[in-house]
């Protein structure tokens, strides 16, 4: 079918841009205040192996030793002091199944008493220690009993759809990647900025391709539609890029995240592609649920067989035309109750995590998700990185392990340290940290308090990477000490390097 593909001129790029360009600066000004608090090192705007700092004005900066180098990535944005610890695991593959069915006990402690104090403008130099220097070296692996990996997903029968932006597709390159790569999966990706030129539209399909990843981007066939309806009138486009192969198409965000893309072709498995189907994730949240209905959310990720695809195919245009709703997990639900017989199967792993403010509560709660939304907007959580753990042991993402009854590895997550440590009981519990976290248990589950103050301090993961065949990551928290005891803390950011071999036996 040849569908014409619309340039339409209307610009709303001019209120977009000073939208931006207002929060840009609201950011910085807000980073300002931030880095006014402390020594943060790598305020100049170029990398001119000079720094600057409240104690010693501009000054040369000398890179460290190249197993700590990495704390000085900009990215990062460290203090120039830094609390440092390294912890090593040596993860041992168990054919034990059950292996995340309970918090695994761990004697030793996960943070110790060892402490270095390092200066990374400085070679990372140790400006103090509780240990001598010669023991910096070895680190002694503690035994984590972990699941292998998965075996890589395979897509080829499935086709995926989003509707967004250029820029915003350039962006998600890495979370896509994650699970996209390589499993031979058909990506569709409905441009809808303004105007985009052929080239642009050829570069981006580059740029996944040197990913591994098959992506046709293309133009919506009707502009006048807003981005929430495209993601319904992508209906006629995911039938159209469709093969004879594909079974399942799903719909879903560009912010729509799948930790363990095997899990996915498992959900797959277990339906029927055959017979009309719609699987999806309720929104967790009971206002939601309420005000928009019982139906699969867009963030979660919407599948579709392809015998419901090509029922829907033929209504498009009716259903754009009569629903009230513009939305487009919304217009699909009520086209798909309007003209089919086909019921939803709702999947209570496929997460929308309507939920606003911290997370933690959810990520170290020991489920595994299938999906996860929402991670850089409603509250952040750098997902790409998190499910790096994933390729190691497939199903220890966000598993959880309890050293010396006081401290908690969410694997992949964070590490929390319990003042008055926390029981197997508690743990059984989430702990309700988002806004109104308690209206959610009748969706998610038991709660527990929030635990305030220093109750519980966290040490939450900003990256993780391959090394050699390791896995190294790094966890933050954002702290203060009074390292020249003058009475006045300074910004101090405290990090915990966690470095994972992997062995047999
Ligand atoms: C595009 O959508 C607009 C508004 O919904 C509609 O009036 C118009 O007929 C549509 N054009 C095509 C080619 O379907
Ligand atoms: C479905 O049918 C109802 C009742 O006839 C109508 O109000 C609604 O707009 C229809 N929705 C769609 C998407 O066709």
């Amino acid at each position: 079918m040849l569908i014409t593909r619309c340039h339409s001129p209307i610009s709303h790029r001019g209120i977009t841009l000073i939208f931006i360009v207002a929060t840009v600066f609201l950011l910085t000004l807000l980073a300002k205040r931030e880095h006014n608090k402390g020594t943060r090192q790598y305020e100049l705007p170029f990398d001119l192996g000079i720094a600057i700092s409240a104690q010693d004005g501009f000054h040369a900066v000398k890179p460290c030793a190249s197993e700590l180098d990495y704390l000085r990535r900009k990215e990062y944005g460290l203090t120039r002091n830094i609390i440092f610890r390294k912890r090593c695991f040596r993860g041992v593959y168990s054919p034990d199944a059950n292996l995340r069915n309970s918090v695994s006990e761990v004697e030793s402690p996960l943070l110790g008493s060892r402490v270095d104090i390092l200066d990374l403008d400085d070679q990372c130099r140790k400006v103090s220690s509780s240990y001598s220097p010669d023991q910096t070296a070895s680190c002694e692996p503690i035994t984590l009993q972990v699941a292998e990996p998965f075996p890589v997903a395979d897509f080829s029968k499935v086709i995926f759809g989003v509707a967004t932006t250029l820029s915003r597709l350039k962006d998600s390159i890495p979370q896509f990647s994650h699970w996209m790569s390589g499993t031979g999966a058909i990506f569709l990706a409905i441009v809808v900025d303004e105007s985009v030129a052929d080239d642009d539209l050829d570069s981006l399909e580059s740029m996944y391709n040197s990913h591994d990843i098959s992506l046709t981007a293309i133009r919506p066939w009707n502009c006048s539609f807003d981005v929430n309806e495209q993601h319904f009138a992508i209906i006629r486009d995911l039938v159209d890029y469709s093969t004879h192969e594909t079974q399942w198409a799903v719909i879903i965000d560009d912010d729509t995240f799948f930790p363990s893309p095997y899990s996915i072709t498992q959900l797959l498995a277990a339906h029927d592609p055959t017979v009309p189907t719609y699987i999806g994730g309720l929104s967790e949240s009971p206002g939601a649920v309420e005000y928009f209905g019982f139906m699969a959310y867009g963030g979660a990720g919407i599948f579709m067989s392809m015998p419901l695809l090509q029922q829907l195919d033929s209504h498009v245009d009716d259903c754009l035309a009569e629903s009230l709703t513009r939305e487009g997990d919304g217009l699909l639900n009520n086209c798909i109750r309007n003209y089919t017989q086909t019921e939803l199967t709702a999947i209570p792993g496929l997460h929308q995590l309507d939920m606003r403010g911290d997370l933690s509560g959810f990520y170290e709660s020991g489920a595994l998700p299938l999906s996860l939304h929402h991670w850089k907007s409603w509250h952040q959580a750098p997902v790409d990185k998190m499910a790096k753990i994933a390729d190691f042991c497939g199903d220890c993402f966000l598993q959880r392990w309890r050293f010396d009854g006081n401290s908690v590895l969410a694997n992949g997550y964070s590490i929390s340290v319990y003042e008055d440590g926390i029981s197997q009981a508690d743990l059984g519990l989430i702990e309700g940290t988002w806004e109104a976290a308690m209206g959610y248990e009748g969706t998610m589950g038991k709660m527990r308090d929030k635990l305030e103050g220093t109750k519980k301090k966290s040490y939450r993961l900003i990256d993780a990477e391959e090394v050699d065949g390791n896995l190294r990551q790094v966890f933050v928290h954002h702290g203060a000490s009074d390292l020249d005891y003058d009475g006045e803390e300074e910004a101090m950011d405290e990090v915990v390097e966690i470095w994972w071999e992997w062995t047999r036996e």
